[in-house]
């Protein structure tokens, strides 16, 4: 894959025009001028916005300024367009850049600043993670609540205070949970990753207050609550994290649990998107 032309990758660009500039491709691509909410697929979400309404358009995600291929099968490397039976239009994100592919915090958080730049004042992050709570089983769809980031890393630069409460939108977790009043949360730990968690790292995770191992979406909200969006979260689990479940985790499990779980949570996020 050739990276060598990503304009995210000059130290004295300016993040923020870049996704500008993404946002007006996407404006051009599409013809929608602005979207209202946008949304973040992760492992096994793939398929999950087939129902939120009418893909009106399809790009893929190397024709916008600034994003990359996808690095990983089962990860989607398209944006779309969709019109909500509402009339929202949703700005589906299937292109995301993980962290541990190493190209730096700035193309990790780029597709939520673009997001943000095209007009979406919602952000919907979703992910395939390892679940900690021992009443969670593998295929369950859980909110997240809060996260603790793990990476030691920040998309934010220089002196940039900016507050963290609430930072998962209290009033977005209660409308999903209205319409799923099933639906448990936990708090979300970004790890660095590739490599899934050792036993003893989740015994920290779970030791200082984690319920869902991950190598994303922190970041990403961070971002996000930069950009002034209101987060909403959701982790398919797709595995109970390394050492609560005692068999070797692998990407190939981590995948069938999103096939399996797809239509589930892809009504379950239609319906949700619904009420946004
Ligand atoms: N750990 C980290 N990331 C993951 C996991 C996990 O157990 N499962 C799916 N993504």
């Amino acid at each position: 894959m050739s990276d060598t032309t990503n304009p995210l990758d000059d130290p004295t660009a300016d993040p923020f025009e870049i996704a500008a500039t993404a946002a007006a491709d996407i404006a051009r691509l599409t013809g929608v001028a602005q979207h209202d909410i946008a949304l973040t697929l992760g492992s096994g979400w793939g398929k999950a916005a087939d129902l939120v309404g009418e893909t009106t358009v399809t790009i893929p995600a190397t024709e916008v300024t600034g994003f990359s291929a996808p690095a990983l099968a089962g990860h989607v490397g398209s944006l779309r367009s969709i019109l909500t039976p509402k009339g929202k239009r949703v700005l589906v994100i299937g292109a995301r850049t993980h962290y541990y592919e190493g190209h730096g915090v700035r193309r990790v958080v780029h597709s939520v600043r673009t997001a943000a730049a095209t007009g979406a004042t919602t952000m919907v992050l979703t992910n395939g993670a390892g679940g900690i709570k021992s009443t969670w089983t593998a295929g369950r769809p859980v909110l997240i609540s809060d996260h603790i980031n793990l990476t030691g890393d920040s998309p934010l630069e220089g002196a940039t205070f900016i507050d963290l409460t609430d930072l998962y939108s209290t009033r977005l977790r209660d409308v999903a949970r209205r319409v799923d009043p099933s639906l448990d949360e936990g708090v979300y730990c970004q790890f660095r990753g590739p490599q899934y968690e050792t036993p003893a790292e989740v015994r920290m995770a779970k030791a200082i207050g984690g319920h869902i191992v991950g190598m994303s979406t922190a970041l990403e909200a961070i971002a996000a609550r930069q950009a002034g969006m209101e987060i909403l979260g959701f982790s398919l689990i797709t595995n109970m994290a390394a050492g609560i479940q005692t068999t070797p985790l692998s990407h190939h499990e981590v995948i069938e649990a999103g096939r399996e779980a797809e239509p589930v949570i892809s009504d379950l996020l239609a319906r949700v998107i619904g009420e946004l």
